[in-house]
């Protein structure tokens, strides 16, 4: 069997380089805080961010050595303006670390803890009281709230006005007097550094995205819209050099972005990874059958072991092609999991039968993908929908009852042959992925009706394959040829393409 052609980050483990490292990094930082002043009780809170991430699953050394980075920039940042400057503590931008924090990792546990260190060490270094922390916490959680699904620079900034109404609110609970409101100090000291702070935050954070996004080699939504973009190098080289592959991935990505939505998993990063998936196939496009719309079929003149290698090859093609053009790992990681270990069963029953008539054994091994199997809800997905959007397609009468039983036969056959082993998809979220299938492509095939050809200016009576349910079918398209291959447009779909 090949080797996997990508590795996930390890989470952390009890051996004892793991514990070594561990030691040495509480060490330094408790020497760190002896040094500076700080209170020893720094690298206790800090060790049990750390436990916490561990006992939820998601301690691994890069994503320690990303939030200790944040950590540390805030904890300059506080410790540069009370130290250097007559600027209030309350214009320490303590929600930009929470607002970075849920668009670099999406997650909302992470995020959480660090509004929380976050706001306990920026009240810390400033000597601040409790009254401080608790309106740091609150506004940080209400900016990451607010920008969570953020893709454009308006709702970032949106998301600072809303830290710094939160802030005013905090303000007004906790200093109910409205003589002190007045007072020209007060509102230098807190009313105008809480009312701003939220602002500062969004633009800090609008500043710093791009490069923690290439330091920390994460995607946020705004990178993924870029990447989504047609005139991409790659996406255009395969509209022109590829078109059924390019045709292929924008169904995909329609039924697999519609999947990832219905069970909460990333549906943007889905969409993106999907166009990208089967970029391997720019390679040798016309050994693809999508691509292979006239001039025959060209596997016919070569032996099965050869075009399995043709086959095999647009994985790792792919990956080559990716890498040379920059794309990020989160989209790599989509070509090669597409597949997983799948089995190319065409090729391999072809070899089974030459090698009987010859007499020679054939390997099942040499005819599976390198894998590795998909490691994430979202590239699991794209392998089904992969697998979903071939089988649909070569169906002869696609119709709601023949659709359903084919979704749910691949997406069982990929199951029992363990490509869903490694990824953390549930029984009930498959069930969902499966039924959100069958919807969309029950809306992309519903109404293909059969045009009467014409004769003498007159229309032949034809018969419906089904009835049209709406008005905006393929009757305002007369000149489409009903058998071709359908539209990819799925209701409600965002496709940069259209
Ligand atoms: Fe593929
Ligand atoms: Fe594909």
């Amino acid at each position: 069997m090949p080797m996997p052609l990508t590795k996930k980050d390890n989470n952390f483990s009890f051996s004892p380089y793991n514990i070594a490292l561990a030691i040495f990094f509480i060490g330094f930082l408790a020497v760190f805080c002896r040094v500076a002043d700080y209170p020893l009780l720094v690298p206790l809170l800090l060790t049990f961010l750390g436990i916490h991430l561990f006992f939820i699953g998601k301690l691994t050394l890069r994503l320690g050595l990303s939030l200790g980075f944040l950590l540390t920039l805030i904890v300059f940042t506080a410790e540069f303006i009370s130290r250097y400057t007559a600027i209030p503590a309350f214009y320490i931008p303590v929600a930009g670390i929470s607002m970075l924090t849920i668009l670099l990792f999406k997650d909302i546990h992470l995020m959480f803890g660090m509004t929380f260190a976050s706001s306990i060490l920026a009240t810390l270094i400033v000597g601040g009281n409790f009254d401080m922390m608790l309106t740091f916490f609150i506004g940080g959680l209400t900016g990451a709230y607010a920008v969570r699904d953020a893709r454009n620079r308006g709702q970032l900034f949106a998301g600072g006005v809303f830290v710094g109404v939160i802030h005013l609110v905090c303000l007004l609970l906790l200093q109910p007097y409205i003589s002190l409101l007045i007072s020209k100090e007060f509102q230098a000291y807190y009313l105008y550094p809480l009312a701003f702070n939220g602002f500062i935050s969004a633009f800090a954070v609008l500043a710093v995205l791009k490069i923690f996004e290439y330091l920390f080699g994460v995607l946020t939504n705004f990178s993924l819209l870029e990447l989504s973009d047609f005139n991409q190098p790659l996406l255009k080289r395969m509209v022109l050099e590829a078109p059924g592959t390019y045709h292929h991935s924008l169904v995909v990505s329609n039924l697999a972005e519609a999947a990832a939505d219905a069970i909460g998993a990333d549906a943007l990063l889905t969409r993106v990874g999907a166009y990208y998936h089967d970029i391997g196939k720019l390679v040798n496009a016309d050994y693809f059958t999508e691509n292979q719309l006239v001039g025959g079929n060209k596997h016919d003149e070569i032996e099965p072991s050869m075009s399995r290698l043709v086959i095999l090859n647009h994985v790792k093609e792919g990956i080559e092609l990716a890498r040379k053009h920059k794309l990020n790992q989160m989209i790599i990681d989509f070509i090669p999991q597409h597949h997983g270990t799948g089995l190319i069963h065409f090729f391999y029953q072809r070899a089974l039968e030459e090698g009987a008539a010859e007499g020679h054994e054939v390997n099942e091994g040499d005819y599976r993908y390198p894998g590795p199997k998909p490691q994430t809800r979202e590239t699991a997905i794209t392998l089904m929908a992969d697998s979903v959007e071939g089988a649909v397609r070569a169906l002869d009468e696609p119709n709601p009852s023949s659709m359903e039983e084919t979704v749910k036969k691949v997406i069982n056959n990929k199951f029992i042959d363990g490509q869903l082993d490694e990824c953390p998809l549930t029984l009930k979220e498959i069930d969902k992925i499966s039924s959100t299938f069958v919807r969309i492509l029950g809306a992309m095939y519903h109404g293909r009706v059969k045009y009467p050809e014409k004769k003498n200016g007159t229309a032949r009576n034809g018969k419906h394959r089904s009835a049209p349910q709406n008005g905006t079918d393929s009757h305002e398209h007369p000149e489409e040829n009903p058998n071709q291959f359908p539209s990819h447009h799925s209701p409600g779909a965002d496709d940069p393409a259209a």
